[in-house]
């Protein structure tokens, strides 16, 4: 079963994401992030960017890897994750830029029509990630319909990195970083699958608010189910799923989770 840590707000969660990938990169000094876009984790980047500064924590050979992309859009675009993992991990934690791939890179906005590129450019990313050694810690943040990285639902638990067309709920829901306007929405991304994602060695997925209880009821509780794609983290052997109050009023097992971790020996750390 995943570790659930219920946790007051966003900015707790962000410590225990923070603290922990702050001694990963002191023992593993070219340690490999897994990196998530969305608001979910960015006090997590933020807590992780004060510890970095305040013990001066060498992060010139941290590598990263984003999880998703958007297709069609130019690298230079503020919303593209390209962008977005540039503007909210790399320059605030202070990471060599060229240590850091979003999977669109290869593809430069290309377009829906170029199938050759958007063919080729799941599994070069899956081999990139494996020549790194893999991805240590796994960054996540979760959808109202349960997908990971834009595995939307129906994705195969055994996906690499590939193309998929967006489900409208999703472009409904990012619509919101597009002047609201759902027609600038891009249809089709390029995500890593579900299997890249079950690869890394440690996957730490935040959610928060009532808008997730349901996908996190479903992650934690329900079957495992390639409709709820966050549901295979049930499959992973170090799984840590954080939560606020509201994004865990739907669990049953809500008071044995926080019993276990108020009971947990210091040393397991998450
Ligand atoms: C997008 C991203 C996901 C992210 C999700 C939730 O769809 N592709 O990686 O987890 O949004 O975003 P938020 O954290 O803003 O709720």
């Amino acid at each position: 079963m995943a570790e659930v840590i219920v946790v007051r707000n966003q900015e707790e969660a962000g410590e225990i994401y923070g603290r922990a990938v702050a001694d990963l990169i002191k023992a593993k000094p070219d340690a490999v992030l897994g990196l998530a876009t969305g608001s979910s984790p960015l006090a997590a980047y933020q807590a992780l960017a004060k510890i970095v500064k305040d013990e001066s924590i060498d992060v010139s050979k941290v590598r990263g890897f984003a999880l998703d992309e958007y297709i069609g859009l130019p690298l230079t675009h503020p919303q593209s994750y390209h962008a977005t993992i540039h503007r909210t991990v790399v320059e605030p934690l202070g990471l060599n830029p060229a240590n850091v791939h979003v999977p669109g890179d290869v593809l430069n906005g290309a377009p829906l029509e170029d199938g050759d590129k958007i063919k080729a450019a799941g599994p070069a990313y899956d081999a990139a990630i494996e020549a790194a050694g893999g991805i240590d810690v796994q960054i996540l943040g979760i959808g109202t319909d349960g997908h990971v990285g834009f595995n939307e639902p129906g994705s195969s638990i055994a996906s690499g990195t590939r193309i998929k067309t967006l489900v409208e709920q999703t472009r409904i829901d990012n619509a919101r970083f597009f002047d609201n306007d759902i027609n600038q929405v891009p249809t089709h991304c390029i995500t890593q699958g579900i299997g890249t994602i079950l690869k890394a060695r440690h996957l730490v997925l935040l959610a928060f608010g009532e808008g997730k209880a349901e996908a996190i009821a479903e992650t934690v509780e329900g079957g495992v189910s390639a409709f709820c794609p966050a549901s295979a983290l049930q499959l992973h052997p170090h799984a840590t799923i954080i939560v606020d109050e509201a994004a865990a009023s739907r669990l049953r097992h809500k008071d044995y989770y926080k019993y276990a971790y108020s009971h947990k020996p210091a040393w397991q750390g998450i």
